[in-house]
C-alpha cells in the first residue's frame, strides 16, 4: 500500500492579475505547483495527481517535466475543492492506501510536517493539518477538542464566535482513498459561496461516526499565495530561511542579504560566495568551491576548488572539474571544463569539452553556431589557446596544442601542433610617424581656415 498525492492547480489565481496561470508563478526560480510536488516527494507517492483547469496545457507541461510520471486531471469547471479532488477518483480507482491531498499554491510544507499527517493517520480516519493564525483573516476555522477535529467551517459561512477561533484549517488532509472519495461524493454546496467545500468532509465523517484529528504546523508552512505581494513576501521568507540554512550548512556568505538562492541550490561546506551572486535552477557547488561577486548560475555544476567570477556566467550544461578557474567575463554554457582548465578573461565557451590543465586565454570565444546548428568544440589536455582565438566549431584543438593570438581556427590542430590563422603582418619603418605628421598638418590648416 502506497500514499498518493493529490495536488489541486486548477484555480485562475484572479488576484494575481496575470496571464500566466497563479501555480506557474515562480518562486526561488521554481514554478509554486513544482514546490507542491517536491515537498509531497518526502511521503514518497506511489501516484501523484495534479487537478489543472485555468491554463491546464501550461499547467500540464511543467508538471510532466518535473514528474513524467504524474498524472494530469482536469477540473472544467471550478466548482470547489471538494470537487477539484473528486476529479482524481478514476486516477487512483486502484490504488489502495491514503490519500493526502496539497494545495498548488501553497509552497513551504515540510517533510517532517507530511511525516506527522501520515503518522497521526493511525489514530485518525481524516487528518487535517492546521495552524494557529496570528490573524486568521479568511482562512477555514477548525472545530476542535484537543487533537479531536469536530468539523471545519469556512470563513464566509461561519459565526462571529467561530471567526473568534484562531486554529485555521491550512487545507492539506489525509484519509484513506475510498474513505475519502465517499465522503467527497456527500459533499453539497449550500453555503456562502456556492461551492464544493473538500473542508466539509471533516463534518460528514464524524456523522459518520469515523473520527478526525488535527496536527499542526507553523504559520509559514501553510502560506497560501494569492496576490503579488504575497508572492514577494513569500520569496524574501524563502530567501531569509535559504540565507540562514547555507551558513548553519558551514557555507560563509560574505554579505547573505545579497546572495539569492534557487528551490534546489546546493551549496557544500566551506564554500565561499562573495556578495552578489544570482544561483538559478539547478546549481551544485562542492565543498569548498568559491563563488566571487557579481556571478549568474543556473544548471551548472562546480566541483571542489573551483574559483567562479568575479563577473562570471555560468549557464546550463556547464561542468566545472575540481580547481578549475573561471575569471571575470566570462560565460561558460553546455561544456564540460577539465580539473584545473583556466578561462580568466573575457571569454565564450559553448558546447565545448576543454581538457584538464587547459588554459583558454583572455578574448577566447567557441564559435559554436552557424545560424542554424550547434556544433561542438574539442580541447585537449594542457592546450593553450592564445588571446582572442577564433575556434570555428566544429573542431578540435589536441592536447598540449598552442594556437597563436587572434588566431581564428578552422581546421582541427594535432596534439602539441602550434597553429597560427590570422594574416601576416606588414612592418613599414618611418611610415608611422610620416602619416601622423600629414594628419597634423593637415588639422593645422583646417583650424586657420
Ligand atoms: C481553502 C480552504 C480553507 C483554508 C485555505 C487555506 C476550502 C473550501 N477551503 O480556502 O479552509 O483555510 O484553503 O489556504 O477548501 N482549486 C481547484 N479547483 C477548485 C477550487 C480550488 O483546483 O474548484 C485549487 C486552487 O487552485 C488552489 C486550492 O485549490 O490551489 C485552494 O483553493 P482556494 O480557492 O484558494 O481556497 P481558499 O479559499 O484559499
Ligand atoms: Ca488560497
Amino acid at each position: 500500500m502506497g500514499i498518493s498525492l493529490v495536488i489541486l492547480a486548477a484555480g485562475q489565481g484572479s488576484r494575481m492579475d496575470s496571464d500566466l496561470p497563479k501555480v506557474l508563478h515562480s518562486l526561488a526560480a521554481c514554478p509554486l505547483v513544482v514546490h507542491a510536488m517536491r515537498a509531497g516527494r518526502a511521503l514518497d507517492p506511489a501516484r501523484v495527481v495534479v487537478v489543472v483547469g485555468h491554463g491546464g496545457e501550461q499547467v500540464a507541461r511543467v508538471v510532466t517535466d518535473e514528474d513524467p510520471e504524474a498524472i494530469i486531471v482536469t477540473q472544467t469547471e471550478q466548482l470547489g475543492t471538494a470537487h477539484a479532488v473528486g476529479q482524481a477518483r478514476a486516477a487512483l480507482e486502484d490504488q489502495p492506501g491514503d490519500v493526502v491531498v496539497l494545495y498548488g499554491d501553497t509552497p513551504f510544507i515540510r517533510p517532517e510536517t507530511l511525516d506527522a499527517l501520515q503518522t497521526a493517520r493511525a489514530s485518525h480516519d481524516v487528518v487535517v493539518l492546521g495552524f494557529h493564525a496570528a490573524d486568521p483573516g479568511r482562512y477555514g476555522r477548525l472545530l476542535a477538542h484537543g487533537d479531536r477535529l469536530e468539523r471545519i467551517v469556512e470563513f464566509k459561512d461561519a459565526t462571529e464566535d467561530e471567526r473568534a477561533i484562531t486554529l485555521c484549517s491550512s487545507g492539506v488532509l489525509c484519509a484513506d482513498r475510498s474513505t475519502l472519495f465517499d465522503l467527497i461524493a456527500q459533499v453539497g454546496n449550500t453555503n456562502a459561496s456556492g461551492e464544493y467545500y473538500l473542508t466539509d468532509v471533516v463534518g460528514l465523517a464524524r456523522a459518520r461516526g469515523l473520527t478526525a484529528g488535527v496536527v499542526t504546523c507553523n504559520e509559514a508552512e501553510t502560506l497560501g499565495i494569492n496576490t503579488r505581494a504575497e508572492l514577494a513576501s513569500a520569496e524574501l521568507a524563502f530567501q531569509a530561511h535559504a540565507r540562514t540554512e547555507a551558513l548553519e550548512n558551514g557555507v560563509t556568505l560574505q554579505a547573505p542579504d545579497t546572495v539569492i538562492f534557487a528551490q534546489d541550490t546546493y551549496l557544500g561546506r566551506d564554500c565561499v560566495v562573495e556578495p552578489y551572486v544570482v544561483f538559478g535552477p539547478d546549481v551544485t557547488v562542492e565543498s569548498g568551491a568559491t563563488i566571487r561577486a557579481f556571478s549568474h548560475l543556473e544548471g551548472a555544476h562546480v566541483s571542489r576548488g573551483a574559483v567562479v567570477g568575479p563577473y562570471a556566467r555560468l549557464r546550463p550544461g556547464a561542468e566545472l572539474a575540481e580547481d578549475v578557474r573561471v575569471g571575470n567575463f566570462v560565460e561558460i554554457k553546455n561544456a564540460q571544463l577539465g580539473e584545473g582548465a583556466k578561462v580568466n578573461h573575457l571569454s565564450y565557451v559553448g558546447d565545448a569539452d576543454v581538457g584538464a590543465h587547459a588554459n583558454l586565454g583572455a578574448g577566447t570565444v567557441t564559435c559554436n553556431y552557424d545560424g542554424v546548428f550547434k556544433h561542438r568544440t574539442t580541447i585537449g589536455q594542457g592546450a593553450f589557446i592564445g588571446s582572442s582565438t577564433m575556434l570555428v566549431a566544429p573542431v578540435t584543438v589536441g592536447a598540449d596544442a598552442l594556437t597563436g593570438s587572434g588566431s581564428v581556427i578552422t581546421r582541427d590542430v594535432p596534439d602539441g601542433a602550434l597553429a597560427l590563422g590570422r594574416a601576416d603582418q606588414v612592418t613599414k619603418p618611418g611610415l608611422g610617424a610620416k602619416l601622423m605628421d600629414r594628419l597634423r598638418a593637415r588639422k593645422a590648416s583646417q583650424n586657420k581656415g
